[in-house]
């Protein structure tokens, strides 16, 4: 939010007139983030600037929160379209409110608005994914295929989404009107109504927000949203409250906001850590090579989850293309086909959204194929298929895409040197042959396989050998790779090292 001048944030804060507040300020009876401020020009964010009167914290006296069904055709945020009102026509309190969690024009339904900038921070805060429930009338009749691809997320122009809960509802939900495809039009008198396809409605679940989101997602499915309307904010329900109406959250409703926001922790601890967080200055994006079974893929998703960064294991990737190739019955040798696969497929790789022991969900053309893409079949073809230029290329597309966005980890043979060349710390994993064979061989059998170690010990000595001397991004180190030899280190030491490399990282680039 913009600064305002510090006498205007004490008047609409119900301290008195402007000129009432002034003579508290040359009083110096109010402070700035712990500063006394005596300069009446003094500007200040009321979202985030701790004012406070005779130590009293401003937000403390005048606090406001306030829900409003928002009707389709409002704006929610500040990007003024022409013709549209905005949400302020409809609420008019002497407070200054701002949106929490943004609603598309079209869209309606529950659009909270407080002064509160501390606890609208918390609440947009990513980090916390605050359910968010929406009902959502979309042409045509999903299948169940295409409300699990729902559930488990699909792909837009600006990465995955997260896992969401997804429910076709059986009935329209009461209270919202006829849907459109009800609403026949009538034609003139003795002329039949005109038909339009028929609807349906969902209920979704979303832990995150992105423009369009919902619309976007479903027309992926070729189910174009007709409405879009929000029921529910973390534990905030809009009930009963008719399109255009607003009201004052009750007390109980402030208090579970506050418990949802803050999750049991006294805001002013949390306050302290979050800001000694994001003075740390970190690598955004790390890339983490290695031979098979050199440990990459455990230390980069422990070191993901140490960071709360996006963990990407692109093996996943490339085993799934494999997966893929072997279903439809495509010979490996045969690059035309197994490339053409490689770009058509719809690849997705979430955090494990069954918790059955596996990894990550692997969803090609929308089918969790989590499991089969760690089958010996696949462990055979993998590298092959992986050696064609083609494929290499449709997978190195997507994975700079996923990485945009920054804070994210990244596994494989080459992205330090071809997918990350500008990766801000890259990591090569190494180990002895043996050693990375009797640790495959144990995964093995900790997963209830069969496995003889010697025979473990040759396919891996196959691969190594297809993925260093193939033509195309052959496996190698990068020149600015931090190399790792972990034959004689266990997890935990090589972690230890790895934390030293980032506190390294942050030294040096926090003193140029
Ligand atoms: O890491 P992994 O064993 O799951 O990888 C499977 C295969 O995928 C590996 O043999 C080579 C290939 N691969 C690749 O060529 N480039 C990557 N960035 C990641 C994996």
């Amino acid at each position: 939010m913009a600064e305002e001048r510090l006498q205007k944030i004490l008047a609409q804060a119900g301290l008195g007139s402007r000129r009432a507040c002034e003579t508290l300020i040359v009083a110096g009876r109010v402070t700035v983030d712990g500063r006394v401020v005596t300069e009446l020009g003094t500007q200040a964010d009321p979202a985030t600037a701790d004012v406070r009167v005779d130590g009293e914290p401003l937000h403390a006296q005048r606090l406001r929160y306030v829900m409003l069904h928002k009707p389709a055709g409002y704006l929610s945020g500040m990007d003024p379209r022409a013709g549209y009102p905005s949400w302020e026509e409809l609420v008019k309190v002497p407070e200054r409110l701002f949106v929490v969690g943004r609603l598309d024009h079209d869209s309606e339904g529950l659009l909270l608005l407080t002064n509160d900038g501390a606890l609208a921070q918390r609440l947009l805060h990513p980090k916390h994914e605050h359910p968010k429930i929406y009902l959502v009338q979309v042409e045509g009749v999903p299948n169940e295929r295409k409300i699990r691809r729902l559930q488990h997320g699909v792909m837009l122009d600006d990465g995955p989404t997260a896992p969401a809960k997804v429910e076709l509802l059986a009935t329209p939900p009461l209270g919202f009107g006829k849907p459109k495809s009800q609403q026949m039009g009538s034609g003139g008198p003795g002329e039949p109504p005109v038909r339009r396809r028929p609807t349906r409605w969902l209920k979704v679940t979303l832990y995150e927000g992105r423009k369009r989101q919902l619309r976007r997602m479903t027309a992926l499915l070729g189910h174009e949203a007709l409405r879009v309307i929000r029921i529910s904010i973390g534990p905030l329900a809009l009930g009963e409250l008719r399109p255009g109406k607003w009201r004052d959250l009750a007390p109980g409703e402030v208090r579970a906001l506050r418990d949802a926001a803050y999750g049991g922790h006294p805001p002013e601890l949390d306050a302290a850590s979050t800001e000694r967080k994001t003075k740390l200055l970190l690598p955004n994006t790390i890339a983490i090579d290695g031979p098979s079974a050199s440990g990459k893929s455990t230390i980069g998703a422990r070191l993901a989850k140490d960071l709360g960064y996006l963990y990407l294991d692109t093996g996943v990737m490339y085993r799934a293309v494999a997966a893929v190739v072997m279903a439809r019955g495509v010979s490996v040798s045969d690059e035309a086909a197994v490339t053409t696969l490689a770009e058509q497929v719809e690849l997705q790789v979430l955090p494990a959204t069954i918790a059955d022991g596996r990894d990550v969900t692997v969803l090609a053309d929308g089918a969790d194929i989590s499991w089969d893409i760690r089958k010996p079949a696949i462990e055979r073809a993998v590298s092959p298929v992986s050696a064609y230029r083609g494929v290499r290329q449709a997978m190195v597309l997507q994975q700079r895409r996923i990485a945009l966005d920054g804070r994210a980890v990244m596994v494989g043979r080459d992205i330090g040197t071809v997918v990350l060349p500008d990766a801000d710390l890259k990591i090569y994993l190494d180990a002895a042959l043996q050693v990375r064979a009797e640790r495959r061989y144990r995964e093995r059998l900790a997963r209830g396989e069969q496995a003889i170690l010697d025979q473990v010990l040759v396919e891996l000595r196959r691969r190594d050998e297809i993925d260093s001397q193939r033509q195309h991004s052959p496996l190698a180190a990068a020149p600015d790779a931090i190399v790792i030899d972990s034959t004689n280190l266990s997890i935990d030491e090589v972690m230890a090292f790895v934390r030293q490399l980032l506190q390294r990282w942050t030294q040096t680039h926090q003193r140029h």
